[in-house]
């Protein structure tokens, strides 16, 4: 079966030498002191630093943004905000394998499906550390980029507004253009009768559409005041104002770096159990995890295939089923690629995978361990029944193409190490989120629920 620890990372020098360093190492595992020298020795050999998120924004700024967040009002129908897949209840995402967009009811687990619409193709991710600088690419396709000269590219391409201030700013601008997710379909009529105005403009013309979700927020006056205050320099308000107080708020809000991996990086040996630090040994040596699960954000941020088992109705151009990365490339190297995620908080963040086919941490890992394995034994009863009769049924040498993934065997005791060394990636203030969730909003729309 070619099972195999270690060897062919794919990887030259550094790595091999990691490898050197973890053999070496591993006899003395049993004494504290030596994990600790061992795992040293790996970090500074991998360039390991803790994640640090810049946030000083205005409060004003972030304000605008929280009301923006959580308002209804962005929605064609009036019916969803952003908070209503990224809830900082659900540890900022819905808590769902796929999400449910405009027409839906309720709030996580328990959230419908309006009659008429379709699934939004993937998973709803977290929006946590997102002002890290190490992030390049939003979305799991990667289709907002921010490009080696500074600009930053986006599916609006030459209409991307001018003045976005990173790309968590030019994300928040898109989900309000999607049919599925906010803007609602032509003919649609929102929760009061109107038409939607927003849905009526035509596909492509991005500026109709931000200027259409402009108008709205701008026709109410606590809006105004708040853009004011945010922009005190600014006499007009366009859409890149709108993303850039959306981006602010979700920067500020959901920082959360404070994890016991970041303290024992920054050289606190107790701040990690020992469990942890021998998964921590794995997932940055034998296990390979590191691979692509590198630096300080534990993403490379490069797109690979995990031969995650499709499921959903598909994306673009391949629906049925979901290309990832090919899509934004045309490359036929990036087919089924999707992009690495950072693992902090990732305890806290399910169902897990580009469209949440895994439903626990220990089956992501299993998978990740062993993709082809965990794609030919993928069991789709393990999703809410919803999601079932949307899993594709797809072989392994479908979804790879033939080209065989790396496997690494590990016993069950050294999955629970990874796991805790996963889990110790959560910071304990993530937990609650609640203060992060206003009263009202200015629309005086209902929050999600
Ligand atoms: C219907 C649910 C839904 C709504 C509403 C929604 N999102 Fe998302 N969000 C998603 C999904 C699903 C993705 C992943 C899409 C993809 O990668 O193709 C996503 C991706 C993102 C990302 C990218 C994260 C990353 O690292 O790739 C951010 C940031 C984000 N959303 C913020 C927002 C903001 C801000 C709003 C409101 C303006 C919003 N979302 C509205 C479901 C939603
Ligand atoms: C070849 C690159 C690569 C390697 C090696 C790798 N990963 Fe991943 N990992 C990814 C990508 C890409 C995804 C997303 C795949 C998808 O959803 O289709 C992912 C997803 C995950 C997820 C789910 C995260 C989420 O938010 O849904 C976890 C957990 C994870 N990996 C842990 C690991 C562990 C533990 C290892 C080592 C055993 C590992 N990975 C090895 C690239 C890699």
């Amino acid at each position: 079966m070619g099972t195999f620890r270690k060897t062919s990372f794919g990887l030259a020098g550094g790595l091999i030498t990691v490898g050197l360093l973890l053999l070496g190492a591993s006899a003395l595992l049993a004494q504290a002191d030596s994990t600790d020298t061992a795992l040293r020795q790996i970090l500074a050999a991998q360039n390991i630093t803790p994640l640090t998120v810049e946030a000083d924004f205005s409060p004003e700024l972030v304000a605008l943004g929280q009301a923006l967040f959580f308002d209804k009002e962005l929605s064609g129908n009036r019916d969803i905000s952003c908070a209503t897949c990224h809830h900082p209840l659900l540890a900022t995402g819905d808590g769902l394998s796929l999400s449910f967009g405009t027409g839906g009811n309720g709030l996580g687990p328990v959230r419908s499906m309006g009659s008429g619409r379709t699934l939004v193709p993937r998973n709803a991710p977290d929006v946590f550390n997102r002002g890290a600088a190490e992030w390049q690419f939003m979305f799991w396709d990667g289709r907002i980029a921010l490009q080696t000269d500074g600009s930053i590219l986006t599916p609006a391409g030459a209409q991307t507004p001018d003045g976005l201030m990173n790309i968590v700013a030019a994300q928040a601008i898109f989900p309000i253009t999607s049919n599925d997710e906010m803007r609602g379909l032509s003919g649609d009529r929102d929760i009061y009768g109107h038409l939607n105005e927003i849905a009526a403009i035509q596909a492509g013309d991005f500026p109709g559409m931000w200027n259409a979700v402009m108008a709205r927020v701008l026709a109410i006056p606590e809006y105004v005041k708040l853009f004011q205050a945010a922009y005190p320099d600014e006499t007009t308000f366009d859409i890149q104002h709108l993303g850039n107080a959306i981006g602010a708020f979700e920067i500020q809000a959901f920082n959360f770096t404070n994890n016991p991996w970041n303290r024992y990086v920054a050289g606190d040996d107790s701040a990690l159990s020992e469990e942890a630090k021998q998964g921590a040994l794995l997932f940055f040596g034998d296990a390979g995890c590191s691979v692509c699960h590198s630096g300080a954000l534990l993403s490379d941020q490069q797109f690979h295939n995990r031969v995650v088992p499709q499921l959903g109705p598909g994306k673009g151009i391949g629906a049925p089923f979901d290309y990832g990365r090919m899509l934004e490339t045309g490359d036929g190297e990036d087919l089924f690629a999707f992009r690495t995620p950072s693992l902090y908080n990732v305890a806290l963040t399910g169902p897990w995978m580009h469209n949440g086919a895994l439903m626990t941490l220990e089956a992501a890992v299993r998978h990740e361990l062993d993709p082809e394995t965990g794609c030919a034994t993928y069991d789709p009863a393990q999703l809410r029944v919803t999601f079932q009769p949307v899993v594709m049924n797809m072989d392994v040498e479908q979804l790879t193409l033939g080209v065989p993934v790396n496997r690494v065997s590990l016993s069950d005791a050294e999955v629970g190490y990874l796991v805790a060394f996963l889990e110790s990636l959560t910071d304990p203030a993530a937990l609650n989120l609640a203060s992060t969730i206003p009263a009202s909003v200015p629309s005086g729309l209902p929050l999600a629920d």
